[in-house]
């Protein structure tokens, strides 16, 4: 691990999140004489790309802009600061960010004032950021995944000189609390549980770029949970990359199952969801506890990448076809109502016409009431893009194709079940199509569409689901 402290804060106290804190009052002096130069307030736009890992990092990041006296401007051309929160699990992702940097250059020639930070898990990536400190040298600060807390202080660091400010770890073991955090729902929150990913999946670039697996002590999880609950929070989404395996670093080991009934110990709190569950360490104990819950979301989101058990090895997922439609049937059994989806991937290396039947007939087995489904993308530096028999293009868009109408076919036959029950039901929006409407969600994730007032927005209704229309409902109070 690197940290390079900067000399010019001789006077900064070195433990965190104290010396974040002063950087905060430091930045916040900063942007005030910059605003008051400029003769209004300055603004910012945060676009987030990737997981929602990546969203809750911008909730944070977001925390420490509002804290420093930049106020959000919806617009990204027409804001001082634009952030990128980059994702680089498949090539297009990167490939989204250069072009959209590209257009930024441009905005920032008729804006000489804007500045620009990237961060993220393209950032991780050491080509990247020679990329850019070549070509996009108009970029004003690069940092990573494991410094975002140091954010405020970067932003002290390039206000006060004219220099690109890069700043990325290798790894990291250390997790800062208590710094701000700007959420986007009120009612609804992302919660950091653990960090990183130690599972080296073949094809993946995750555990590359956000470091080793680190779990987040639970009292500090919490901590915050409770916190959120007296803030009017009422849901809170667990988040890690293979939150069955939380715990395990801990001094004082403790398993996902045992937290969760931490959590649900929490007043205030009414639902609890995770992402993502990794089938090879989901427990009988999480079964059991997910069984008898009030509170956990009646879905599963399981990962199946494969279901050729050949694949699943060259891919080192470490459980095969039979070991994964076990584990579905023991969870029904005991969750009888629970939706289960997943995220697939064609064309990785070596894949063959009956290896990717195989995966269809888990489809069909399973029965998902939705699938994510991607197309193998090579990253740079991952053992399966060492891998030869990569599979050509037009026979993985002919696979993509038929198993996109599968996964689909059968989520609106899926979907179709639940049509003439009442669920409760968390009023989250008004419907972006018709102010009359809010959008809502039930404990299974799915969408309903029901006339409402928008007070009732962040508070649990009983919805009576009327008409499926493929993917969502649209309802009525009762
Ligand atoms: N930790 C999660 C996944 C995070 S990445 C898990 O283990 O399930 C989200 C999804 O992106 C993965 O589930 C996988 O389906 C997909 N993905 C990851 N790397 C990919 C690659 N190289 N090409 C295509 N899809 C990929
Ligand atoms: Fe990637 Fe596998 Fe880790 Fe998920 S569990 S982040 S797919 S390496
Ligand atoms: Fe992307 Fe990083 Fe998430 S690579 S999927 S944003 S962990």
């Amino acid at each position: 691990m690197t940290d390079p402290e900067i000399s010019l804060y001789s006077a900064a106290p070195a433990s965190e999140p104290e010396r974040q804190y002063y950087f905060m009052d430091r930045a916040k002096e900063l942007v005030k004489e910059a605003s008051e130069r400029a003769g209004r307030a300055l603004t910012f736009h945060v676009t987030t790309f990737g997981c929602q890992m990546n969203a809750r990092d911008s909730e944070k990041l977001e925390g420490i802009l509002r804290k420093v006296g930049y106020i959000e401007e919806a617009d990204e051309e027409k804001a001082d600061f634009v952030i990128y929160n980059t994702c680089t699990v498949r090539e297009n992702a990167n490939q989204r960010v250069y072009g959209r940097l590209g257009q930024l250059g441009h905005a920032k020639k008729s804006n000489p004032h804007m500045m620009i930070a990237l961060c993220g898990c393209m950032m991780q990536e050491p080509q990247v950021v020679e990329k850019l400190k070549k070509s996009y040298r108009f970029v004003d600060i690069i940092f990573g995944t494991h410094n975002i807390y140091k954010f405020a202080e970067l932003i002290a660091a390039r206000m006060e000189s004219d220099r690109m400010v890069i700043d990325i770890w290798k790894d990291t073991d250390r997790i800062v609390e208590d710094l701000p955090v700007a959420r986007k729902y009120p009612f609804k929150s992302g919660v950091n549980i653990m960090f990183g990913c130690n599972n080296f999946c073949s094809y993946c670039i995750v555990p590359y770029v956000r470091g080793r697996e680190r779990s987040r002590d639970p009292k500090m999880i919490i901590r915050e949970i409770e916190k959120l609950a007296a803030d009017g929070v009422v849901e809170v989404m667990l988040l890690g990359q293979n939150v069955n395996s939380y715990g395990k670093t801990l001094d004082q080991p403790m398993t996902f199952a045992q937290l969760l009934e931490e959590v649900e110990k929490v007043d205030g709190i009414r639902r609890i969801r995770f992402m993502t569950s990794h089938p090879k360490d989901l427990s009988d104990e999480l079964i059991e506890v997910m069984g008898r819950s009030e509170k956990i979301c009646r879905h599963l989101h399981l990962p199946l990448q494969s279901g050729s058990s050949r694949i699943l090895k060259k891919m080192n997922r470490r459980y095969t076809k039979e070991q994964y439609l076990d584990l579905v049937d023991r969870i029904r059994a005991a969750v009888p109502d629970i939706s289960l989806t997943t995220d697939i991937i064609v064309g990785f290396p070596g894949e063959t016409e009956e290896d990717f039947l195989e995966t269809l007939d888990v489809v069909r087995r399973v029965r998902y009431d939705s699938a994510f489904t991607f197309i193998y993308s090579k990253r740079t530096g991952t053992p399966a893009a060492a891998m030869e028999e990569q599979v050509p293009q037009d026979v993985v868009k002919d696979r993509f194709d038929r198993l996109l109408r599968e996964v689909q076919d059968i989520s609106a036959q899926v979907c179709a079940v639940h049509e003439g029950t009442v669920q409760e039901v968390l009023a989250e929006s008004v419907n972006d199509h018709d102010p009359s409407l809010l959008t809502g969600r039930m404990s299974n994730n799915l969408l309903v569409h029901f006339p409402g007032d928008p007070s009732l927005i962040g508070r649990l209704v009983k919805v009576r689901l009327v008409t499926c229309r493929g993917f969502y409902y649209l309802g009525e109070m009762v």
